[in-house]
């Protein structure tokens, strides 16, 4: 038995390998550092699903479109004391509420949604009215005007794009295995994202980067960084954005993401204060974590980034887990039809470490108003 099922193969895929000791991030035959230069999130949605939906459409962007559409739709009609719940189990839901399938029509719903409910459920909650999708918009920059409802500025549009490329896919995370094991049940692709979702909540997994921020927070100012730092270590905390469980050396996600912040940077959209601080808490850490760790290689993990970056994009940082399934969706979907296509039922073997079953005595035993069952004589783990 392997803890975490760390280094465990539990499936073949065409869609992306994460090469945890070089540090590359390769999807369909793709280098992450490629794709973001030249790739737009629908692209990517495409790139992801071909050869796993017949009917894929030639202007896939226009279908997303009008996906985002028919889930504004759903939102009409959700509850109000839905919205009284964190933005996420919000998100999730009303995407519970989608119908169930496996075709290319729930697929696109089920990419839109979190786009859609995420800004919509944002706004009803400062009671605000839901703006409706602009089923001609790109995703990203649609997914921004639904929130602020005013057209976001270029470098922001590429700052998400971009983000939502980088988040797309990335192997057999817990999420994405999340959605194979329900998706070899073949209990459909709405099913699957709600596991996936739900995996993804954890801080472990797409939870860490509003905990960043908190961090930031709590820090205050650069010079406070060490001390607060080395306290938090000396209390067993984990530092969030730090770490990963493949990666071995940076994140490559990491450095495609610092690209897109550069890029709000240069265009005076990001607090420069705020980076400061980031970036020396980040320094600070990585060199507190070399100390402490030695064996293990800490670096700066997806998390950390994308704090800065949504956080730059306006969106609040209860909501961050909300976008980062705005991104993976695409990835999630194409894992559970590569699923259907080419795997069998997902039903591993536990071992067994309890008490063993007692066992009856014998009939003499019980005639003689003993007990009428006895130990197995096994060790009670
Ligand atoms: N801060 C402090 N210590 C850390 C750490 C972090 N961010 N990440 C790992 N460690 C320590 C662990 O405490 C452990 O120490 P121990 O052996 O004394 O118990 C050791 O490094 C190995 O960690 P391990 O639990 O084996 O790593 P993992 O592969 O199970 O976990 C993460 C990977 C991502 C869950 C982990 O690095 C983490 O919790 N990071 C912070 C949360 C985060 O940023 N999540 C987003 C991931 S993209």
């Amino acid at each position: 038995m392997k803890s975490g099922l760390e280094d465990v193969v539990a499936a073949e895929t065409v869609l992306s390998d994460v090469d945890g000791q070089a540090g590359r991030l390769v999807i369909r035959g793709h280098s992450l550092d490629d794709l973001v230069r030249r790739t737009s999130y629908e692209d990517v949605v495409k790139l992801l699903w071909t050869g796993f939906f017949v009917d894929l459409p030639e202007d896939l962007g226009r279908s997303l479109g009008r996906a985002r559409e028919e889930v504004f739709e759903h939102l009409a009609s959700a509850d109000a004391d839905l919205f009284g719940q964190s933005s996420f189990d919000a998100v999730r839901a009303v995407l519970a509420r989608l119908p169930d399938g496996n075709d290319l029509e729930t697929a696109l719903r089920l990419v839109a949604a979190p786009a859609v409910l995420t800004a919509g459920i944002l706004r009803l909650q400062r009671d605000l009215a839901p703006i409706a999708p602009d089923p001609t918009a790109g995703h990203a920059a649609d997914m921004l005007r639904m929130l602020h409802n005013r057209p976001p500025t270029p470098e922001q549009t590429y700052a998400l794009d971009r983000y939502l490329v980088t988040v797309s896919d990335h192997g057999l995370n817990a999420s994405t295995f999340a959605a194979r094991v329900i998706a070899s049940t073949r209990a459909g692709l709405t099913s699957a994202t709600l596991a996936a979702m739900s995996a993804l909540k954890g801080p472990l997994h797409g939870g860490a980067p509003g905990p960043v921020l908190d961090m930031l927070d709590n820090i205050g100012t650069p010079e406070l960084a060490g001390s607060w730092l080395q306290k938090a270590l000396e209390r067993g905390e984990r530092l969030m954005g730090f770490g990963h469980r493949v990666y071995r050396v940076r994140d490559p996600r990491a450095d495609a993401l610092r690209e897109a912040i550069r890029v709000l940077v240069r265009a005076g959209q990001v607090d420069p204060e705020r980076l400061h601080l980031a970036q020396v808490v980040e320094e600070t850490a990585l060199d507190l974590l070399a100390r402490r760790k030695p064996d293990r290689s800490l670096q700066t993990n997806v998390e950390f980034n994308t704090a800065l970056l949504l956080e730059a994009l306006g969106f609040p940082r209860e909501a961050f887990t909300c976008v980062f399934a705005a991104g993976r969706a695409a990835g999630w979907i194409a894992h559970a039809r590569e699923q259907l296509a080419t795997g069998r039922l997902i039903r591993p073997q536990s071992r067994y470490v309890g008490p063993q079953a007692q066992v009856p005595v014998a009939s003499n035993a019980s005639a003689s108003g003993s007990a009428s069952v006895r130990s197995s004589g096994a060790p009670d783990r």
